[in-house]
């Protein structure tokens, strides 16, 4: 009886402290909304639409800042330090789980430039899972044992999983997309395919949900913050080089240019006014990342082109207009029409919508605008409309989607088939004569990149009608979760809003805060978070620069090849090929051991996947005998990918400067010249030769299916075809290729000589050189890719390989 009365006294004692703590929390909640409302708290940015371009420089980390160096452009708020943060922790201390999760938010995010400590933070979130089971908090403590917080924690993935499926249970979305993608790539699990399917059908399915019940499509495509900052400079290998496709483009810049090619092409054109209205308006339509939409100055724009179109055309009801004219007029008419449709900067309204669609119609058929007259018939939108009237809005509708995509618009692809599923029995696509017309649409939406066409894509892979009627198509579970996949990434804004966070502490210079959000978008299984939170750990070194060398932790660059192998696993040829080379030439100071097999085997896999740049490398290891341990010089496979590097270049049209392969090749057959009396003397057994190499090539190596296509390349770009000849009779140009050859690898010679004396000039100066930078730098700090040859030349293997062959 005593002891229940202790209890309950306990308990009530608990339940005020409680309350306490609640009301302290809500007091810092004040307090936070006030500030951000308060016009006064503008925190800087460092990078803008004109200095980020090429010019985007990640600074030296420092390991006892526990921060990139020089950073902290913008100082915490007082009133965080002073008063929330102690309100907080109050409340804390006085049990209420929210205000552990805030904090522990407070600390991971540095939300108001405070200052992040993880460690603090994950006291915080395993305080808060004490209390209640928050799921938010799970997750949190599922990515910092995942990522090990870049070497703060030792990584426990098997830990990990478990934290997710505990924050999945408790209703946290993130560690539904963490699952799913561990499970279908066996990370911290084994792989299991099958569950991965149900997590990923789960979440597409929350998605659409979502989207439905905001019905508005230009809210809906916007994954414009999934980007590989590293593309800001070009791509991991610069402009040229890199395979991968380009994550970012800047609106406005394409918009600018754009406008000035048409004044070019334009001179004596009578009126520019269409033109720059609309590109304009597109502008503030579609915003950029340092441009945020505005539909209201994008309205005003095209409302502008309108009325001038309207003036000038308007007597004769739109005939005659002028062809220049009518393509940028039809297409301000169709965009006001849209804006008006959906109430998106004007007051909605349908009337008026269908008016400037239907007039867009008389100047110009855009795909576009069909699709929305199709949308108002389907829906029966227009005030007075009759669906007993004759002819039916189904029917109607229909024709206008078909039109429409004839005229090339991918929305009309799935509205159509969306229609035609509601007229099929139980509006079960399989049931109806429909199905292939269905299938066929929403496939070809895929194919043109339509996101919303992903999750009905799925949906007949599963239930069976694509089987039906495309037997291509496999059905398989990885097959499905892939597309599942591609439309969970893509809708970004529902899912990752953390990755609009990252890019905003990025051009804020908040290096550290950004890593964060870009590593959990990494965890979830984003191929370009990985790529970003890749690039924030580590980046290679350029050959010169004016910013000196930065020093990397092993922990950290062991963080940023784990990311670098996930990307790779999801087929991104860039990480595949940097892993290659990273493990070709190491990392200084015993950071990364060299390791030739998985460097061959990483460039076997970029070559596999028809890349110019990995068959080059490939070529690269065979001709210097690097590779698996028991491998030798083989000069007809180095041939060989060099080659094939020229195919592929030719074939996808990928990269257009053949000059490294062409030295390349142009070495193979000076080593010939070299070596052509000695292999000429030996026996016929010699099967290292470099002639018999090329007997063989010519001989027609029958198995080899790329043989054909090998000579061919090679006949196209050496002007001639291979015959005996062409290897028995030296002429004065074979003198020249020599020279050439030689000044190539003095200019290398050179080269290292002087990168050895910055290193060691660099070795001394240690850290005192870190201090001075704070702005971003114009040094692009990426080497350039082809030529493997300068990393190992200041390994000291230069002499070796270049004297001994
Ligand atoms: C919010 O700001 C206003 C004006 O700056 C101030 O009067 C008010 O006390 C503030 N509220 C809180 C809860 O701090
Ligand atoms: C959008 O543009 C309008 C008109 O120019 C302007 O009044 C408004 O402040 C802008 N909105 C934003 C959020 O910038
Ligand atoms: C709709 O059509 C029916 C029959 O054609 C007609 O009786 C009715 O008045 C129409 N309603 C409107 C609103 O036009
Ligand atoms: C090809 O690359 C070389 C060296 O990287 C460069 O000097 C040359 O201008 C490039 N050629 C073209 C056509 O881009």
């Amino acid at each position: 009886m005593v002891f229940s009365v202790i209890l309950l006294l306990a308990g009530l004692i608990q339940l005020c402290l409680a309350f306490h703590g609640k009301d302290l929390y809500y007091q810092a909640q004040s307090i936070l909304q006030n500030i951000s409302s308060n016009i006064d708290y503008q925190p800087t940015t460092i990078y803008n639409d004109d200095n980020i371009y090429g010019k985007f420089y990640v600074p030296q980390y420092d390991m006892d800042l526990d921060d990139y160096v020089n950073t902290k452009v913008n100082h915490c708020p007082d009133i965080i330090t002073n008063t929330v943060i102690p309100l907080l922790e109050e409340s804390a201390n006085n049990h209420y789980y929210e205000a552990y999760i805030q904090l522990g938010d407070f600390y991971t995010f540095g939300y108001y430039s405070l200052k992040p400590d993880y460690l603090k933070a994950k006291q915080y979130y395993e305080k808060a899972v004490e209390i209640s089971s928050n799921g938010h908090s799970y997750f949190m403590l599922g990515f910092m044992y995942s990522s090990g917080l870049f070497g703060l924690l030792p990584v426990d993935q098997a830990r990990a999983t478990l934290y997710y499926q505990a924050g999945m249970e408790n209703g946290d979305i993130d560690s539904m997309i963490a699952l799913a993608y561990r499970n279908a790539h066996g990370i911290g699990t084994p792989t299991n395919c099958e569950l991965a399917l149900v997590y990923y059908s789960r979440l597409a399915q929350i998605a659409i949900e979502h989207y439905e019940k905001i019905d508005n499509p230009n809210e809906v495509d916007d994954s414009e913050y999934n980007i590989k900052i590293v593309d800001f400079n070009g791509g991991i290998y610069g402009e040229k080089l890199s395979e991968s496709v380009k994550s970012i483009m800047s609106r406005t810049k394409f918009y600018a240019k754009s406008a000035m090619e048409f004044e070019e092409f334009n001179i004596d054109g009578n009126n520019h006014d269409f033109v720059n209205n609309y590109i304009n308006g597109l502008k503030y339509y579609d915003g950029d990342y340092f441009l945020p939409k505005n539909y209201t100055k994008s309205a005003q724009f095209f409302e502008k082109c309108v009325n001038i179109g309207h003036e000038t055309y308007g007597q004769t009801n739109y005939k005659h207009v002028d062809r220049l004219d009518a393509f940028y007029l039809s297409r301000c008419q169709a965009q006001l029409g849209r804006l008006y449709l959906r109430g998106l900067g004007v007051e909605k309204d349908i009337v008026k919508a269908n008016l400037l669609l239907t007039r867009s119609l008389l100047v110009n058929q855009i795909g576009d605008a069909l699709n929305d007259l199709g949308y108002i018939e389907e829906r029966e939108l227009l005030p007075g409309r009759n669906s007993s009237s004759e002819d039916k809005p189904i029917v109607k509708a229909s024709e206008l989607y078909k039109k429409a995509i004839a005229k090339g618009s991918t929305d009309a692809r799935l509205n159509l088939a969306k229609l035609l599923t509601s007229i099929s029995p139980d509006h079960e696509p399989m049931r109806g004569e429909y199905a292939g017309d269905i299938y066929t649409n929403v496939r070809k939406a895929v194919y043109n990149g339509h996101r919303e066409s992903l999750y009905y894509l799925a949906e007949y892979l599963q239930s069976g009608l694509a089987s039906k009627v495309d037997t291509k198509n496999s059905h398989e579970c990885p097959n499905m979760n892939f597309y599942l996949k591609m439309f969970v990434d893509r809708s970004e804004s529902y899912f990752f809003p953390h990755l609009k966070f990252a890019f905003d502490e990025l051009i804020k210079g908040n290096y550290k805060n950004s890593l964060i959000g870009y590593s959990i978008a990494a965890e979830q299984g984003l191929e370009n978070a990985q790529i970003s939170a890749a690039y924030l750990l580590y980046q290679t070194q350029p050959l010169w620069s004016l910013n000196g060398y930065k020093t990397f932790d092993a922990k950290r660059v062991e963080a940023s090849i784990k990311y670098l192998e996930k990307a790779s696993k999801q087929k991104n040829l860039d990480a595949t090929i940097l892993l290659g080379d990273l493990y070709m030439n190491g990392i200084d100071n015993e950071i990364l051991e060299k390791d030739y097999a998985k460097s061959f085997s990483y460039f076997k896999k970029a070559a596999n996947d028809h890349s110019p740049h990995g068959a080059y490398k490939l070529g690269y290891m065979y001709e210097y005998g690097l590779g698996p341990s028991d491998s030798m010089i083989d000069y007809f496979m180095a041939k060989r990918y060099y080659d094939l590097s020229i195919q592929y270049q030719i074939q996808f049209n990928k990269v257009l400067n053949k000059s490294a392969v062409n030295w390349a090749l142009l070495r193979l057959r000076m080593k010939y010249l070299f070596n052509k009396k000695k292999f000429k003397s030996n026996s016929e057994s010699e099967q290292m030769g470099w002639l018999n190499a090329f007997n063989k090539l010519r001989g027609g190596n029958k198995d080899s299916e790329n043989n054909r296509a090998n000579e061919k390349a090679t006949a196209h770009h050496e002007g001639t075809t291979l015959t005996d000849e062409d290897y028995e009779d030296f002429d004065i140009l074979d003198y020249v290729v020599v020279i050439l050859t030689f000044s190539f690898f003095l200019m290398f010679f050179i080269q290292n000589i002087i990168r050895r004396l910055r290193r060691m000039d660099n070795e001394e100066n240690g850290n005192q050189r870190q201090a001075e930078n704070n702005q971003p730098r114009d040094g692009v700090e990426m080497q350039n890719g082809w030529n493997g040859a300068q990393f190992n030349f200041r390994r000291g293997n230069f002499e070796f390989h270049f004297f001994a062959l």
